[in-house]
């Protein structure tokens, strides 16, 4: 019996990195496309009995993405791996964790549902949206919060405050600001469910240096980073960077918060593109060794 581990197309560089840190082999993945688009894929070399990794981002194509790793995890099963365990990166559909208007999908239940049904037997989810997202998992289920190798990153770009853009996001904040020895603040977010508009206020950001750093848990169309980053501009700072775990930055995300004045932009390895600035693998091999040893 050996542990194993198979590295989904979406995390090519998380994947190798964590295999690396663990210590074990990874296996091959073919993956491709039939000519309608429908995803092939192929797990060779894990043996029955041994226990499979399946690392695999739920980043866009959220869809495609997801089928891959139902596919990574029926091919294991087929195989008579002895158990299935997923490390998700990010996990997407996680923000509909309540059925926020009448009907609406519970999307974070459908993938928990759809991954057990396939086999996957333990969850590592990267910095997950909410506590309500991983509720639905009857697995076990462990969230791995990678602030250390967010503050390593952050140690060498000098002083700054740490900012939430956001007053649910206070306590990451303070736990970042904490740990490179800074002052953190918040903005007071509010969010229109039925239009998606944000608007923003300054709760309360102390000015003990001119660098604000704005960290989210996830950056998608930007509109959160932009207000944010106005009113810190309005308050006074003169540069101002954003960052976050999940870098999903859609539509012409990166453009709205360089008109807005962020002038450096930030990301994990949790979705790998040009903004993956660091790597949360030392935080999920320290998880997955201490969960999984
Ligand atoms: C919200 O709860 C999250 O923490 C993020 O602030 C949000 O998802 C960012 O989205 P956007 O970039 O579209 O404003």
């Amino acid at each position: 019996m050996a542990v194993k581990l198979a590295v989904g197309p979406s995390s090519t560089s998380l994947g190798v990195s964590l295999a690396q840190k663990l210590g074990i082999e990874t296996i091959g993945v073919t993956c491709r496309h039939f000519p309608d688009g429908e995803t092939y894929v192929r797990l060779e070399e894990a043996a029955k009995g041994d226990e499979l990794i399946l690392v695999q981002s739920l980043c866009s194509p959220q869809a495609e993405n997801l089928m891959i790793l139902l596919q990574m995890a029926s091919a294991a099963r087929g195989l008579g791996v002895r158990s299935i365990v997923a490390v998700v990166p990010y996990m997407a559909y996680s923000r509909q964790d309540r059925r926020f208007l009448p009907g609406e999908a519970l999307t974070a239940e459908l993938i928990a549902r759809n991954l057990e049904a396939c086999g996957v037997s333990r969850i590592f989810i990267v910095e997950p949206h909410s506590e309500e997202s991983l509720s639905f998992f009857s697995v076990p289920c462990h969230p791995v919060l990678p602030a250390k190798d967010t503050a390593e990153f952050l140690r060498n770009r000098g002083d700054c405050v740490v900012v939430a853009p956001d007053e649910k996001r206070l306590p990451d904040a303070k736990d970042l600001a904490t740990r490179l020895s800074v002052d953190f603040g918040w903005i007071e977010k509010s969010r229109d469910r039925a239009t998606g508009s944000v608007t923003a206020k300054i709760g309360s950001v102390p000015r003990t240096s001119p660098v604000a750093v704005l960290f989210d848990d996830m950056i998608s169309s930007g509109g959160t980073i932009v207000k944010a980053a106005e009113l810190l501009r309005s308050a006074g700072f003169e540069r101002i960077e954003a960052g976050c775990v999940h870098g999903l930055f859609a539509h012409e995300a990166e453009q709205k918060m360089t008109e807005a004045g962020v002038s450096f932009i930030f990301a994990s390895d949790t979705i790998e593109s040009k903004f993956t600035r660091y790597s949360v693998a030392q935080s999920v091999a320290e998880s997955v060794k201490k969960e999984f040893p």
